[in-house]
This record gives structure tokens, C-alpha cells and sequence, in this order.
């Protein structure tokens, strides 16, 4: 295996990557570890940086060629990371990337976090369809125990989450939980929050995007429930707010040397997060989204600091 070392300085040769050097600029340090955060119910611990399947993942899992997504995989795991968030409406997502940890012999060590929904937006769940979406991502992804299940969208709850717990209970998942990034769904995220037993929720957090901060994440972190953060870049949202800007210099002194490591660094320093999981296509990405996982976190200073730099970019 390459290590990041040998890495780095095959790819410093070629002008292309020189261009990109700032986001390889913190595996320079070979003792640079992802941080790692605890589960709250069961104290296993995630390394904060993970990988996500929709978006620019899932277009490529969809065309004939593969090869990126192989290389963007290997990369996660040879830096440490290990939790990729997929679902079976991820397109070819689920089924790509379970064939491909195969052919890697990654698929054991991988930290899978996929999903379950067979309810169309707001109406009921059929039960003999879910459990064959259940059987058919056991298929797909070849592990069998799968770690975390989540009910997608906050699909039929009374109908989906019973099916999780009964897979936790026959020892099949180890984490159950609940997701949404819709606005309209967050109260009735929160409800169940309340009321049920979860280990995990997933919600979109981000610089720009701070809604979880009011409730979801204190509830979280009340009610011992792990967090996967989705949409850290609000997908192209933030890509486009800093088009042509420069990051700050102060962002060095948290070990940020790009936007990526600065709008995940933001994420990161919330202590109610257990994982983030951003997606990418490109295994250059993937280094560079791992940088925002290692070394100093901001503080509660710096985090009011970088609000108020993206307040004062276009588009908010
Ligand atoms: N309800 C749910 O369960 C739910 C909802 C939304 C998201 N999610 C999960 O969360 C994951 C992440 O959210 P998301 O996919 O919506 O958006 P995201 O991670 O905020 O953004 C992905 C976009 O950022 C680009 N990107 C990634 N790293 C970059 C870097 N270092 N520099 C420049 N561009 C970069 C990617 O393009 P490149 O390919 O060019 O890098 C892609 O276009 C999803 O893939 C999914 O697994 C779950």
C-alpha cells in the first residue's frame, strides 16, 4: 500500500497536482490521524471524516466507468476514513460501491451507513417491500451485520423503524436511526428524537446552514444519539459563494488550507457530530476532505470568526 508520504511525492511531479498542493499540504505531516468521535451508544469509535454517495458519486456510479469511484474509496480507507453513507435510491450507489469494497477487500472494514424507504414522500410504507429493500442492500453492500440503518426522509416511521429495531434486535444492524434534510420534516425529526430509542440521526449542518444547531444537535447530544452530518458543502451551494475567493490566512492557524478543510472544520468542532460525510468523485477530494478531520479544531471564537467571513460572501 502507498503510503501518504509515497503518495505525495509521486503525484508532486506532475504540475496538475503541484496546482492542487494545498490540499495535500496536511499529509505532509505523516503523523496526522483523523480525530475520531464516539458513538454515544455504544462508545465505538468513527473516524470524523467519511464519505457520502449521492451527488456527483452517484452520476458516476451511474456511467460505465467506475475507476474514479475505486480509487475515491481506497483513498478513504488508506487515510483512515471509514463510514460511507449510501441508499438504495442512491441511483447504482449502493450496488457500485458494495461490488467495488468486494474487489478492494474493504467491504469488512467499512463502517456502512445506508438507508431504508419505500414510502413515496409522505404517504405509507409498505412492509413486505421495505423488507425486501432490507434484504436486497444486505445483498449489495456483503457484510452480515450492516452498521447503521436509517429510516430515509423520515419514510413512514410507524411502519419502517419497528423493522430496523426488529434487524437490531435479531443482531443483523448494530445502529438504527432516522434522516432528513427537509425543512418540513425537521419537527417530526425532533419528535421522534424525543421519543424513541436511536443511535444515529443524519440532518444537514453547515457553515451556512446552521438550523441543527438550534435543536437537533443539543437534542442529540441530550439524548446520546450519534450524528452524521449530510451536505457539509450545502452539495454546490457553498462552491459557489466562494468562486474566486481566497482563504483567509487566519485559517491556518486551525490547520484549514482550503475551503473544504475550513467549511469542514467549521462542522467538525461541533461536539455533537460523530460523523461527516461528504461526497466526492474525485480521490484528489477525498484527501483534501480529510484534512478537515485531523489537527486543531476551531474554537468558539474562531467559529463566530468564520460565520461572519461566509456571512460576507455573495449569495447568502
Ligand atoms: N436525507 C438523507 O439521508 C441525505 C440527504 C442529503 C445527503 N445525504 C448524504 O450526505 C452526503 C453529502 O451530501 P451531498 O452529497 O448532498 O453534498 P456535499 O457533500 O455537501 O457536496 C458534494 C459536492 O461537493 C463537491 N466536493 C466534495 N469535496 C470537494 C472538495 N474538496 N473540493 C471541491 N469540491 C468538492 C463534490 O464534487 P466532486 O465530485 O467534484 O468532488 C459534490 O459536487 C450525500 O452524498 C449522502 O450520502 C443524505
Amino acid at each position: 500500500m502507498t503510503t501518504r508520504r509515497e503518495w505525495l511525492r509521486m503525484t508532486a511531479s506532475t504540475a496538475g497536482m503541484l496546482a492542487l498542493a494545498p490540499k495535500f499540504a496536511w499529509a505532509q505531516d505523516s503523523k496526522s490521524a483523523l480525530i475520531t468521535r464516539a458513538i454515544p451508544s455504544s462508545g465505538q469509535r468513527l473516524p470524523i471524516i467519511g464519505l457520502g454517495s449521492s451527488a456527483t458519486f452517484a452520476q458516476v456510479a451511474r456511467s460505465e466507468d467506475q475507476q474514479a469511484l475505486k480509487a475515491v474509496m481506497s483513498k478513504m480507507v488508506e487515510l483512515g476514513g471509514t463510514v460511507f453513507d449510501t441508499a438504495p435510491s442512491y441511483g447504482a450507489s449502493e450496488e457500485v460501491a458494495g461490488r467495488i469494497a468486494q474487489e478492494l477487500g474493504i467491504a469488512q472494514k467499512l463502517f456502512w451507513a445506508t438507508k431504508l424507504n419505500v414510502a413515496s414522500r409522505g404517504g405509507p410504507a409498505d412492509a413486505v417491500a421495505a423488507r425486501n429493500q432490507l434484504e436486497n442492500s444486505f445483498k449489495r453492500i456483503g457484510k452480515p451485520v450492516i452498521d447503521l440503518i436509517q429510516v430515509h426522509n423520515m419514510g413512514d416511521i410507524k411502519v419502517q423503524l419497528p423493522i430496523l429495531r426488529e434487524a437490531k434486535q435479531g443482531g443483523r444492524v448494530k445502529y438504527i436511526g432516522i434522516t432528513t434534510t427537509f425543512e418540513n420534516q425537521y419537527a417530526e425529526m425532533i419528535d421522534t428524537m424525543r421519543r424513541e430509542k436511536l443511535d444515529f440521526i443524519g440532518t444537514n449542518y453547515a457553515i451556512d446552514d446552521r438550523f441543527a444547531e438550534e435543536t437537533i444537535l443539543p437534542l442529540a447530544r441530550d439524548r446520546g444519539i450519534g450524528v452524521l452530518v449530510y451536505a457539509p458543502f450545502g452539495r454546490t451551494r457553498l462552491w459557489n459563494r466562494v468562486k474566486g475567493v481566497e482563504v483567509p490566512a487566519w485559517a491556518k492557524e486551525f490547520g484549514a488550507s482550503t475551503w473544504a478543510q475550513f467549511f469542514l472544520k467549521y462542522v467538525a468542532s461541533h461536539p455533537a457530530v460523530t460523523c461527516i460525510t461528504p461526497a466526492t468523485s474525485r480521490p484528489a477530494n477525498v484527501i483534501d476532505n480529510a484534512g478537515g478531520g485531523v489537527g486543531q479544531l476551531p474554537d468558539a471564537e474562531t467559529r463566530k470568526r468564520m460565520i461572519a467571513l461566509v456571512n460576507s460572501l455573495p449569495g447568502g
